[in-house]
């Protein structure tokens, strides 16, 4: 199903609670033929007020990275969450808000076809590399999965809560630039 048909759909998917608290639905954005998407966590109270996601103090620091990486929504990376509706408070999406929520993901992966899908922060990384994902010691280390690079990196509004970790952050992205750059993706 192309994106457009596939965003339409989801924009009145009612399939779990989360749906009842939203002001939008988040689908995703980014660059038509991104070869490069990236996976959050969920909606913010900025993102679920204007549809789109990493528009908050987060997406800024996000845009931030991706821009010192030759990255862009605009240019070439597609951005997603895990959930497309805002968890109440900002808490973290449960178990089974994800599973009734990852179908709209997998067909987003589906009609993107992306080389490289970088999981940005714990949540992502833990359901789509591994449930003991570590983001700690593993972020910036690439794994194959059916073909399509995975790697995970911490979540912006983790830098914003402890900056400490903000040139490891930078280095992870610059890493999925040399790794497109391998690949032969025209940044
Ligand atoms: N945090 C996320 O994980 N996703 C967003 O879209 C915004 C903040």
């Amino acid at each position: 199903m192309e994106l457009s048909e596939l965003e339409k759909k989801c924009l009145k998917c009612e399939k779990c609670p989360l749906s009842q608290g939203r002001t939008n639905v988040v689908f995703g954005e980014g660059a038509p033929g991104a070869k490069i998407m990236l996976v959050g966590e969920g909606p913010g109270e900025n993102e679920d007020l204007q549809g789109r996601p990493f528009v908050g103090r987060s997406g800024q620091l996000l845009d931030k990275f991706l821009e010192a990486a030759d990255l862009s929504r605009e240019k070439n990376v597609y951005i997603a969450n895990m959930v497309k509706c805002r968890p109440p408070k900002n808490r973290d999406p449960k178990p089974e808000e994800q599973e009734l929520c990852i179908d709209w993901l997998r067909a987003q992966f589906k009609a993107i076809r992306p080389r490289i899908i970088v999981c940005v922060g714990r949540i992502s990384a833990q359901r789509l590399i591994g449930a003991d994902f570590r983001v700690t010691k593993q972020h910036g280390e690439f794994v194959e999965k059916n073909g399509v690079l995975m790697m995970g990196t911490y979540h912006p509004a983790a830098i914003l809560r402890n900056p400490n970790n903000k040139e490891a952050a930078f280095a992870d992205w610059l890493a999925v630039r040399d790794k497109a750059r391998e690949l032969g993706i025209e940044l």
